[in-house]
């Protein structure tokens, strides 16, 4: 196959920033993707509907002018968050999902919440109302191996929550490990995960061997080949549990070259090109549409979109460097040649 023809993507985890930065990366997801789920993680966090609403505005007018795409909008939960705000928010179709940080888990977590039972409420009626839960599912206590900490989240977290609220829709986001595809396997039609292109694409060798690699760092931090392996295979099972979510997380160059080097890895300008190519060397192209452009919309209750995409087979050199509103970023997969991209 030289072509492939898809429903148009979107990602579901995306994060844009604010300001200048925002401006600059909106363009490369606006290229690709028709919606995308955007993460609340600013300083301050989004935690209100009219907080969101006001960020959606911003994001709207950084869309260049002849491309169609739709933000979805998240609420930043804290161990405060307003249940009626959420719902108003949810109700307008201002709000598509509330966001879960652990309190102290990644970028700009600080605010995110300490224990679930402070917002067990506030998740109830989510659940009433058909609102999905996004979840970054990492604990945070210090006695516990940062490779560990999705697996222990699992059992210590999400695998009661679940069993609480059986009814409450959860997205496991950008899973890492063998331990989260048993977890969606074993759960029902109310549980998904989002998988980012990099955990498909590299395991913990590829931060820390031949020196340390800022840009391969992001969280959850990748784990051990067998893990990289288990998503490579829930990714391109065919099954609606897994949809595609980049995580694209751009920082400013200087922030990751540091004595304490941001977590996060800007894949944005070529995600597309850079899932196809996993779903190409696992002899799943027949798959990529369902993992890209199906499951998701499907779980999250959205139609799917009507317009196509086209990828065709060929070299595309990715820059070493993008502009990311004034100060360069790093993109994933820089320097390297990917073997598929769009054409429309
Ligand atoms: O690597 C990450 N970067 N993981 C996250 O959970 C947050 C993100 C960011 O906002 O930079
Ligand atoms: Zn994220």
């Amino acid at each position: 196959m030289t072509r492939l023809t898809i429903r148009r993507p979107d990602d579901w985890h995306l994060h844009f920033r604010d300001g200048e930065t925002m401006r600059a990366v909106v363009p490369h997801t606006a290229r690709q993707f028709a919606r995308a789920i955007v993460m609340p993680n600013l300083s301050p966090p989004v935690t209100t509907t009219a907080m969101a609403g006001a960020y959606r505005d911003r994001i709207r007018a950084a869309v260049p002018e002849g491309l169609e795409f739709t933000p979805l909008m998240t609420a930043y939960l804290t161990d405060h968050s307003d249940a009626d705000d959420l719902a108003v928010g949810h109700a307008d179709g201002v709000l598509t999902a509330a966001k879960l940080y652990p309190a102290g888990a990644t970028t700009n977590s600080a605010s995110g919440v300490t224990d679930v039972a402070n917002i067990m409420g506030v998740l109830e009626r989510m659940a009433a109302i058909g609102m999905p839960l996004c979840v970054h599912g990492e604990v945070v206590d210090a006695e516990i191996d940062i490779f560990d900490r999705e697996a222990v989240f699992i059992d210590r977290v999400l695998a009661p929550l679940v069993a609480r609220l059986p009814e409450l829709k959860v997205i496991f986001e950008h899973i890492t490990t063998s331990d989260a595809v048993a977890f969606v396997e074993g759960s029902g039609p109310n549980v998904a995960a989002t998988i980012t292109p990099q955990h498909l694409h590299i395991n913990r060798n590829a931060i820390l061997v031949g020196g340390i690699r800022p840009h391969m760092y992001c969280l959850p931090v990748a784990k051990r080949e067998e893990h990289r392996l288990a998503l490579r295979k829930a990714a391109t099972s065919g099954s609606d549990s897994y949809f595609l979510g980049t995580d694209s997380a751009p920082h400013h160059r200087g922030a990751k070259e540091s004595d304490c080097g941001c977590a996060g890895i800007f894949n944005a300008p070529f995600a597309l090109e850079s899932y196809l190519q996993v779903f190409d060397e696992e002899n799943a192209l027949d798959r990529f549409e369902t993992f890209a452009s199906l499951a998701g919309p499907r779980f999250y209750g959205f139609p799917v979109n009507a317009e196509s995409v086209t990828l065709e087979r060929g070299e595309v050199l990715v820059p070493g460097e993008v502009d990311g509103g004034g100060e360069p970023v790093v993109p994933f997969h820089a320097g390297e040649t990917l073997g598929w991209r769009m054409v429309g």
